[in-house]
């Protein structure tokens, strides 16, 4: 059995990686959408467009699920992709209802780092409507770390720099929960994890996506017949990003063994 895995880019593959680990015993494709990375910038109708047509082509190659590994193509396009296939498709938002909860006992704010474009959408603005009732979420868009990854920048000191300026307006005592809400954030966890306060938890969606592709996969009755096998697609058929995948998801698997 092949499950799908979609992303505009390189960030996908941290949730991947989390499917990987575990259930080990699937077929994985991975379509990056390498002709129109990055989507945060870009206008919510374009990028439908431009979804729509990448997903098409994982259907052709015959998918048994899909995973749509980006939070940004979930909210502009998980809706329309559920109407069109038959298929389960797990789609990811920010975890911010999670963070709210988490953090109601210790009274301090949550912090959303996501996409300009998931952030300007109505679907984040009625999640966060819907359980920030004492008005403690604020929002920070980092178009940049989407840039720095799909450049496989991972140098240490160039991105705890680029953290440390986006959060220098902020005071830190005052958050407790940072929420990862762009899938290629998490490249970049264990540099925020050293540069934050202790106190300061990070949270992403990636567990709870792939435990809810799990239980979709049970109730489709999916069997687990598969070895762990992973291919990569990308929209403009370029080898050199396919190879460039490869060593990014050893990169972030390496990172997460550590
Ligand atoms: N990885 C994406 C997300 O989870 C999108 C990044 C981009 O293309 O700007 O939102």
């Amino acid at each position: 059995m092949t499950i799908g895995f979609f992303d505009s880019g390189i960030g996908g593959l941290s949730v991947m990686a989390e499917a990987l680990q575990r259930l080990p015993a699937q077929n994985y494709l991975y379509m990056a959408d390498t002709l129109h990375v990055p989507y945060g910038p870009k206008d919510k109708d374009e990028v439908k467009g431009y979804i729509m047509d990448a997903v098409s082509r994982m259907m052709a190659e015959g998918i048994d699920a899909l995973v749509v590994a980006c939070n940004t193509a979930t909210s502009i396009a998980v809706n329309e992709l559920r109407e069109m296939y038959s298929l389960p498709i797990v789609g990811m938002e920010p975890a911010v209802k999670p963070a709210v909860e988490m953090n109601r006992a210790t009274g301090k704010r949550v912090l959303v780092f996501a996409t300009q474009l998931t952030l300007s959408l109505p679907k984040y603005y009625a999640l966060v409507s819907r359980v920030d009732e004492g008005g403690i979420v604020d929002s920070l868009p980092l178009p940049e770390l989407v840039k720095y990854c799909e450049e496989l920048q991972f140098d240490k000191q160039v991105i705890s720099e680029y953290f440390r300026d986006k959060l220098s307006g902020y005071n830190l005592d005052d958050y407790g929960i940072i929420v990862l809400g762009c899938t290629h954030y998490p490249f970049y966890r264990h540099i925020l994890r050293e540069m934050l306060p202790p106190h300061i938890q990070i949270v992403d969606g990636n567990a709870g996506t792939v435990r809810r592709l799990s239980a979709l996969l049970t109730r489709a009755g999916i069997a687990h017949h598969g070895s762990g096998n992973v291919s990569f697609m990308c929209t403009n058929d370029d080898p050199v990003y396919i190879d460039k995948m490869h060593t990014a998801l050893a990169y972030f698997r390496n990172q997460n063994d550590e």
